[in-house]
């Protein structure tokens, strides 16, 4: 199989402070096609991992050593230029609130198009075609309406599906996944999880990262447990779930069957 993404000994911390750095040592690698979910309490350094991925931490504040490969290039020894031109293209994220990923007063066909156009610089009316199509690839209704709707007219399930529309635009090789379902209500977190499977066999790796062992279940092949910024326990779903070495997976787990119980 072939690796998409080897992150090897990832060191992040806070320049300012020089106790324990917040991830510590962390490796792993994701391969074509497969998902790997990382879970673990809040705090443990899930999301400064997706950011360190994708470039996104300010090399003012974080000191970030180890390797980051993707393709045989190193991601944190590529230039700023060429980082973003990969980030939203090859590489891409979705994150946990798709609020959050539009301008909340341009129109969505505005949006699409302008990434599209830095991207691929299209013409303006092909990169409208384009979205469009990415919306209907996603199985968005009226999707002419949708391009000229205000992103705060739509629901979150419906955003976050054209957030995935548009992350897909590209192809990319993988695509990181914080917490891109917590938001949703279970009707849209189905429809999310259905559309990442089928990236999944199209060839598309997976980084997900998720409070939710259900959803982990679901969607993802390997699982790393993070615990103050270690990766702790590793292994494939079913071993996870069914002989958790740990004690803190073990919890981790409970707690989340407590949950599921609760809202039944
Ligand atoms: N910009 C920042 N400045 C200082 N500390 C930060 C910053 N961003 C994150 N941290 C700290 O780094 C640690 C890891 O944060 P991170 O956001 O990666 O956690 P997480 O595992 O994603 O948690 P959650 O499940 O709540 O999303 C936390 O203790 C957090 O307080
Ligand atoms: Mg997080």
């Amino acid at each position: 199989m072939k690796e998409v993404l080897k992150v090897s000994h990832l060191y992040i911390r806070l320049k300012r402070a020089l106790d324990q750095p917040i991830v510590n040592n962390a490796s792993f690698s994701l391969q074509k096609g497969s998902a790997l979910a990382i879970v673990g309490e809040s705090g443990s350094g899930k999301t400064l991992t997706c950011k360190a991925v994708m470039r996104l931490l300010n090399a003012r504040q974080f000191n970030i050593s180890g390797s980051i490969r993707y393709n045989g290039m190193d991601l944190l020894e590529m230039s700023e230029k060429k980082i973003r031109a990969l980030c939203g293209s090859k590489i891409a994220m979705v994150v946990q609130n798709p609020m959050t990923a539009f301008n909340p007063t341009v129109k969505i066909g505005a949006q699409m198009a302008e990434t599209l156009r830095v991207h691929q610089k299209l013409r303006k009316k092909a990169a409208y075609e384009l979205g469009i199509h990415a919306l209907e690839r996603m199985n968005l209704p009226r999707c002419e309406q949708l391009m000229n709707s205000y992103p705060y007219v739509l629901s979150g399930g419906m955003l976050q599906r054209i957030t995935i529309a548009l992350a897909l635009i590209h192809e990319p090789d993988f695509i990181i996944a914080d917490e891109a379902t917590t938001a949703l209500d279970v009707k849209n977190q189905q429809m999310v999880l259905e559309e990442f499977e089928k990236m999944k066999r199209r060839g598309i790796g997976l980084l997900l990262v998720t409070h939710d062992f259900g959803v982990a279940a679901k969607l993802a092949d390997d699982m790393l447990v993070m615990r103050r910024g270690k990766i702790i326990e590793r292994g494939t779903v079913y071993d996870l779930f069914s002989a958790p070495q740990q004690t803190y997976t073990k919890e981790l787990l409970d707690a989340s069957m407590l949950r599921k119980e609760k809202c039944m």
